[in-house]
């Protein structure tokens, strides 16, 4: 699919309504440089310190999490309406024991400006670089959280992920529908 460079700013809220639908696919390599995509259903799409930003949230267990300690970088893919069963399952199989781009039919292409893999088949792909890393503390979360998100321990890892380039499908829009 051809993309250009668009601001990260540019279909905010089409992607927000994708990340709490659908979800989004975070891309990230293995030490072994095996590609790999999980899905995130939160994040913030934002700006920090002067940057643009994406603030992921990922669990130890997720093999995603060893991925971007080796890294230090991830994609967010941004899947059309058409791939939503790849973020079902995406969102279920670990790439500790399934090549998830084989079993979803995806494409997994190095991106320009970090060593993670784009999805060739997502209208949008933001290429982020992680500045800061911090660890979900159960002492300061509030009770309704704790109870809710946390039953099992398992704290998220937040990795604040400095956006280096934004690229997205000129209908981009339109196949997120
Ligand atoms: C809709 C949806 C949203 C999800 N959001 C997150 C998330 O934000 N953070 C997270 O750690 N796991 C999240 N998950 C769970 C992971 O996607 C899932 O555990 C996945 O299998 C991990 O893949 P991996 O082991 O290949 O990294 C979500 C799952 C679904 C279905």
């Amino acid at each position: 699919m051809s993309r250009e460079k668009v601001a990260y700013t540019r279909h905010y809220e089409a992607v927000m309504e994708k990340l709490t639908s659908h979800g989004l696919l975070l891309g990230s390599y293995d030490a072994a440089g095996n590609p790999n995509v999980m899905t995130i259903g939160w994040g913030t799409l934002g700006n920090v310190w002067g940057m643009p930003l994406w603030i992921v949230l990922v669990r130890p267990s997720r093999h995603t999490y060893h991925n971007i300690e080796y890294s230090g970088c991830f994609t967010v893919n941004v899947p059309g309406d058409e791939l939503s069963y790849a973020a079902a399952v995406c969102g279920t199989k670990s790439g500790r024991d399934t090549d998830k781009f084989a079993e979803c039919k995806l494409t997994a292409k190095r991106a320009g400006n970090v060593l993670a893999p784009a999805v060739a088949e997502c209208p949008i792909v933001y290429e982020c670089q992680v500045v800061h890393s911090n660890d979900i503390l159960p002492t300061k979360l509030a009770d309704e959280i704790l109870s809710g998100a946390y039953v099992d321990g398992d704290y998220h890892r937040m990795y604040c992920g400095k956006i280096l380039e934004v690229h997205a499908a000129p209908d981009a829009e339109a196949r997120l529908k």
